[in-house]
């Protein structure tokens, strides 16, 4: 099934280049009635609904429960590279077809893992932006899907999740490169192995923050080492580190609340997709925020190899990983704006909704709105400014990776010992209460 799904994004992604991917169809010099008659099966246009406020109750409670059962996709499901939205396609929690709203994503999100609000919106709304369809609010999480609707003009690409370099990205801890064979979905067990062995090392069988600081350092430098391709500059920092503090805020069971996560179930989810059984979701809504300790224990500027392998060098343009305002206008105002220069009609009108919604996840934080599409009370008028005013950036002068010199762990690529498979079997079957053991 996965191994289906990987070879239809591989045949992609060799196919065309990224710029020119098959448009199903092109909205592009539509007038206003022709547009919405294209978009019929997929309703009228209206402008997209916000995305839900926090949960009412937002404490632990079984999340694996009977109305959300397990079940294996369906040849036409799609899943992709993110492995918890995988587990809530696989239990229902979202459209079990791998094609949802960004307000259903949202939800589940916080539902399913007890995903902070904040945190649920900045994730799926940078990443639905860039590669959802805007218009009927529909994305895939995987591969490029006829079903999220009619394509709007390229250069954007609706590419569902697996689309490389707009939000997935180098450095994954149990998926490949880009680079190394365009599967950037497939669970990779030689990089899972990395992966206990690192929790074994430094997390005591564990996988906690000081192996995620451990782990994230050694996936840097297999890309820089190996992927002359490598980057790790916005918005790929950004979810790199959250997803390396990911497991440990949203995958440990709520009763156990102690930051170390259990490699079994590491595998259950990075794997299978799947909530171990009896699945308490955590204690409390959950941010991103300790992404700081992993950033700290091996401090990185983002950038990437330039010129060949371990030519890594400092992206000056690029916001740094505190900055979550920064985060947010760059993505904006470069990636997004990339994809769409200039949209006119309901696109310019869903655009603006959802440059909105992903500002509402910043805003607890004092970011500051921008409105480089105008604001949706423009109606028809496009404030946007056609011609970019980005500051000229002098070339990189400085550094390459590590930053500053840090020692090395050492790494094998040895399978973890026999008795890490061992254990955790033996743990996935013990009663809820020798969790915290
Ligand atoms: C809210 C909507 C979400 C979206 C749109 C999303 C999207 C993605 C994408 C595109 C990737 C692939 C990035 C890459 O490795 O290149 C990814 C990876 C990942 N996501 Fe999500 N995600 C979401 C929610 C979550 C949640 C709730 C969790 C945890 C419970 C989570 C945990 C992870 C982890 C751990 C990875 C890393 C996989 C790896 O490195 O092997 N994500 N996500
Ligand atoms: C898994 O990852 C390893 C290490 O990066 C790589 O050598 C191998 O080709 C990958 N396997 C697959 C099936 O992609
Ligand atoms: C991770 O586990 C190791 C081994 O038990 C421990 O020394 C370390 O303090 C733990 N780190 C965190 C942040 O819990
Ligand atoms: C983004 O564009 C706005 C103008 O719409 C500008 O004020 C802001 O400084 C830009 N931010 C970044 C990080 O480029």
């Amino acid at each position: 099934m996965v191994g289906f799904i990987s070879f239809v994004t591989l045949a992609i992604a060799l196919a065309a280049p990224v710029t020119a991917f098959p448009a199903h169809v092109s909205l592009a010099g539509l007038s206003r009635e022709e547009l919405d008659m294209a978009m019929s099966g997929f309703g009228p246009y209206s402008t997209p609904p916000p995305p839900p406020g926090p949960l009412e109750f937002g404490g632990t409670k079984l999340v694996n429960d009977a109305e959300h059962p397990f079940m294996d996709p369906k040849d036409t499901d799609i899943r992709g590279p993110c492995p918890a939205l995988n587990t809530l396609a696989n239990h229902g929690y979202i459209n079990r077809n791998g094609i949802d709203t960004p307000s259903n994503i949202v939800r589940a999100a916080m539902e399913g893992f007890n995903m902070h609000n904040n945190l649920a919106k900045f994730t799926c709304y940078s990443a639905f932006v860039v590669n959802g369809n805007m218009v009927t609010d529909l994305l895939s999480i995987g591969e490029k899907s006829a079903k999220t609707g009619p394509d709007p003009p390229q250069p954007a690409i609706v590419g569902g999740l697996n689309t490389h370099n707009v939000f997935e990205g180098d450095s994954s801890m149990t998926r490949a490169d880009f680079y190394d064979n365009g599967d950037v979905e497939s669970f990779n067990e030689t990089l899972f192995q990395g992966f206990i062995e690192y929790s074994y090392r430094f997390g005591g069988g564990r996988y906690n923050l000081t192996a995620a600081g451990e782990y994230r350092l050694k996936r840097t430098l297999d890309g820089i080492q190996n992927n002359p391709t490598f980057t790790i500059a916005s918005p790929r920092l950004f979810s790199a580190y959250s997803e390396s503090v990911n497991p440990i805020n949203l995958w440990v069971d709520g009763r156990q609340d102690d930051g170390q996560l259990r490699l079994d179930h590491a595998r259950s989810f990075f794997e299978a997709a799947r909530f171990p059984d009896d699945f308490h979701r955590p204690a409390r809504p959950m941010t991103a925020d300790n992404e700081e300790v992993v950033l700290a224990a091996h401090p990185i500027e983002p950038g990437g190899n330039i010129n060949g392998v371990n030519t890594y060098t400092v992206d000056p343009n690029s916001p740094r990983l505190p900055d979550k305002c920064s985060i947010y206008e760059h993505h904006v105002n470069y990636t997004l704006r990339t994809l769409y220069p200039n949209p006119t009609g309901n696109l310019l009108d869903a655009i603006r909704a959802n440059v909105h919604y992903f500002y509402t996840s910043v805003q607890e934080r004092g970011c500051t709105e921008i409105y480089p599409y105008g604001r949706v009370e423009d109606g028809e008028n496009n404030a946007y400014y056609a011609s970019p005013d980005f500051p000229e950036v002098d070339l990189p002068d400085y550094g390459t990776f590590p930053y500053p010199p840090v020692d090395l762990p050492e790494y094998c690529d040895t399978p973890a010992p026999a008795a890490v498979e061992a254990a955790p079997e033996t743990a996935a079957e013990a009663a809820p209460e020798a969790l915290a053991t």
